[in-house]
């Protein structure tokens, strides 16, 4: 079991890398600044508060990796991580920054496929970075479905937006049958970044 702790508390990290990825496609990357490190710490609490079981702890959307380090920072095991990003260049910048981490480049919305490349079966609980307000209902269906699917029955999944509504459309919402609770909005990022936990309805 590996650990990775910084003493660095830069507000954004690794700013450029991640420019470089938005102007590639702004649209899924959604904004040109990472998440700050109060943003990523609050994202990585709720999500090992909310992991059942000792399941892998997944994270879609990684970009540069400011969550994923909070992730490790607040005791995450290096081993117990699995990140999905769809950027090439972002993948290697992951695999430079967190050496031995387990970086899947594929389509996040296409979770089970992506996650069987890497021989993940289930899991205990799922961090999604997407930004959501911007895919099609059906796709966000299949990813969230697909999270689900693979793990515990009161598991979670932890999702970031800077909207002020729930992200996920709710058409999504309804035929996963799933309840949106809004944990918190962090001011201290560029722009505000609300967090939400989305849970089955019926555990
Ligand atoms: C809003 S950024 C979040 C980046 C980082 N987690 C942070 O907090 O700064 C969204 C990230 O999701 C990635 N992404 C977007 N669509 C994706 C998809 N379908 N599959 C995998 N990664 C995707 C983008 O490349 C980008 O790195």
């Amino acid at each position: 079991m590996r650990s990775i702790t910084t003493s660095r508390k830069p507000i954004f990290a690794d700013p450029w890398h991640f420019l470089r990825g938005w102007c590639r496609a702004p649209l899924a990357v959604g904004w040109p600044l990472a998440s700050s490190w109060w943003s990523a710490e609050r994202i990585a609490e709720a999500t090992l508060q909310a992991a059942r079981g000792s399941g892998p702890v997944v994270e879609l959307g990684a970009g540069t990796g400011p969550v994923t380090e909070a992730l490790l920072r607040l005791g995450c095991a290096l081993d117990r991580l699995v990140v999905v990003e769809r950027d090439a260049e972002m993948c290697r910048f992951l695999e430079a920054r967190f050496p031995g981490l387990r970086v899947l480049q594929g389509d996040a919305l296409r979770l089970k496929e992506t996650l069987a490349r890497g021989r993940v079966t289930s899991t205990s609980v799922t961090l999604c970075g997407l930004p959501m307000r911007v895919v099609p209902p059906d796709a966000s269906t299949r990813c969230y479905g697909d999270a689900f699917a693979l793990m515990p029955q009161d598991g979670a999944v932890i999702q970031y937006t800077y909207g002020l509504r729930s992200p996920l459309a709710p058409a999504a919402l309804a035929a996963l049958d799933l309840r949106a609770t809004f944990i918190g909005r962090e001011w201290r990022n560029v722009p505000p970044m609300g967090v939400w936990r989305y849970q089955r309805r019926v555990v």
